[in-house]
């Protein structure tokens, strides 16, 4: 990130802080409730955001070496990716070309993939290398017969693929200036350390709205991330479709006392990246943690359900520091994580911050999720409202409902 935009962000929620002020969309309006219980927008959805647009799959350091490789279901097209022998990110749909099996499972390493029908044998560049009795099958040209390949671009640490053969990924249309300053935090340096699914009864925007603002931070979340963050304030940039959301962490109050050259956006705020149509990606020093929000993949058209996978990411350098301390990076307990201390080591926190992010989500964001999810399916509650202190929401959903082709978002006039 230039260092200007980063003071400025820290200028900018030092301001909000001081005057106790919240950013300021300046208009209000009026969310219908049908966005999240329509089976039509369910399935236009699907067919635009899901297998119509690029996905972002994982973090480079998924596929962390050359014949590394993972599998995706997430999005009704299967996903086999791989690092190829050349170090090359390449995908592929997960279907044997023979009768349609899935050729891979999980993730790992290998060079090849056999699938478990009839054993044909794939190279992880998609080559149909091997076939059992093939005097018995008849003459198959093999050239034709490898992995169908999808459109795969690896830039700045995130792994795209775009779910149709016929796509294509433009990540200088798609990004615009966010691609260069995405690329700035070498997200592809770091080491996934878990994942945890959250299937929930709630609409997979409703997933996302949880993230698109910080006014419930002292509320809803008092007692957990409002302890260690500052909630109604907000530093927040649109980037087309996409946007840049800053929260504040407590730490942000030492910088006053602090020269100006010392001031770290890292150390004083937490960054999170929404990437259109369905991604957080929140970071701090030396951490991500990828969010990615689906309709249900077993019931992809059914409103009212969705998956949410978070992955987290930690560097090399923390996950050392974290052992070296005796901190379990996989297992911690609630408790420690937000025993925020001013000027203790980040690290301390870091290693319980993946279980309290996960729970944090799961129990207090998702559970309003899914009462409000009831309350739209009630067929009773027309409209919600969007805060004028909620800017991430308008401007999410005005541009998931300008790519349907939706009539715009209705302004609340006083
Ligand atoms: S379906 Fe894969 S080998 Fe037959
Ligand atoms: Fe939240």
């Amino acid at each position: 990130m230039k260092r200007d935009v980063e003071l400025s962000i820290l200028d900018e929620l030092l301001r909000q802080l001081d005057e106790k002020r919240n950013v300021d969309a300046g208009v209000m309006f009026r969310n219908p409730t049908s966005v999240y219980t329509s089976a039509e927008i369910a399935r236009q959805e699907v067919q635009s955001f899901f297998r119509g647009h690029p996905q972002l799959v994982a973090l480079s350091g998924s596929l962390p070496e050359p014949g590394s490789y993972l599998t995706v279901e997430d999005f009704g097209v299967p996903i086999l990716a791989t690092r190829d022998s050349d170090g090359r990110f390449r995908a592929f749909v997960n279907a044997c070309r023979h009768r349609g099996a899935r050729v891979a499972e999980g993730s790992g390493k290998s060079a090849a993939f056999k699938c478990p029908f009839h054993n044909w044998v794939y190279s992880n560049r998609g080559e149909l290398t091997a076939i059992p009795l093939p005097e018995q099958v008849g003459a198959l040209d093999r050239k034709c017969h490898g992995l169908v390949e999808l459109p795969a671009v690896e830039s700045g640490g995130l792994l795209w693929v775009h779910p149709r053969a016929d796509g294509s990924i433009d990540l200088d249309r798609q990004l615009g200036e966010l691609g260069e300053e995405i690329a700035s935090w070498g997200f592809g340096e770091l080491v996934p350390i878990g994942e945890t699914v959250i299937d929930g009864r709630l609409n997979w925007k409703l997933a996302n709205d949880t993230f698109g603002e910080t006014y419930h931070f002292s509320r809803l979340h008092r007692n957990t991330l409002g302890q260690v963050f500052h909630g109604d304030a907000l530093g927040y940039e649109e980037f087309g479709r996409n946007h840049r959301f800053v929260i504040a962490t407590r730490a942000i109050d030492e910088l006053r006392t602090r020269p100006r050259n010392e001031w770290s956006l890292l150390e004083a705020t937490s960054p999170l990246y929404y990437l259109f149509p369905n991604i957080q990606l929140s970071f701090g020093r030396g951490t991500a943690s990828l969010i990615k929000m689906y309709p249900d993949p077993e019931h992809p058209e059914d409103p009212g359900r969705s998956r949410t996978r978070v992955v987290h990411y930690f560097s090399r350098e923390l996950i050392a520091q974290a052992e070296h301390t005796g901190d379990d990076v996989h297992r911690v307990t609630a408790e420690n994580a937000y025993e925020y201390e001013a000027g203790r080591e980040m690290v301390l926190t870091l290693s319980s911050f993946t279980e309290v992010f996960d729970s944090t989500i799961e129990k207090e964001d998702y559970l309003m999720g899914e009462h409000q999810q009831k309350a739209a399916e009630s067929g009773q509650v027309e409209h919600l409202v969007f805060g004028r202190n909620e800017p991430a929401l308008h401007h999410y959903h005005t541009h998931f409902r300008e790519a349907l082709g939706m009539a715009p978002l209705e302004r609340i006039d006083p």
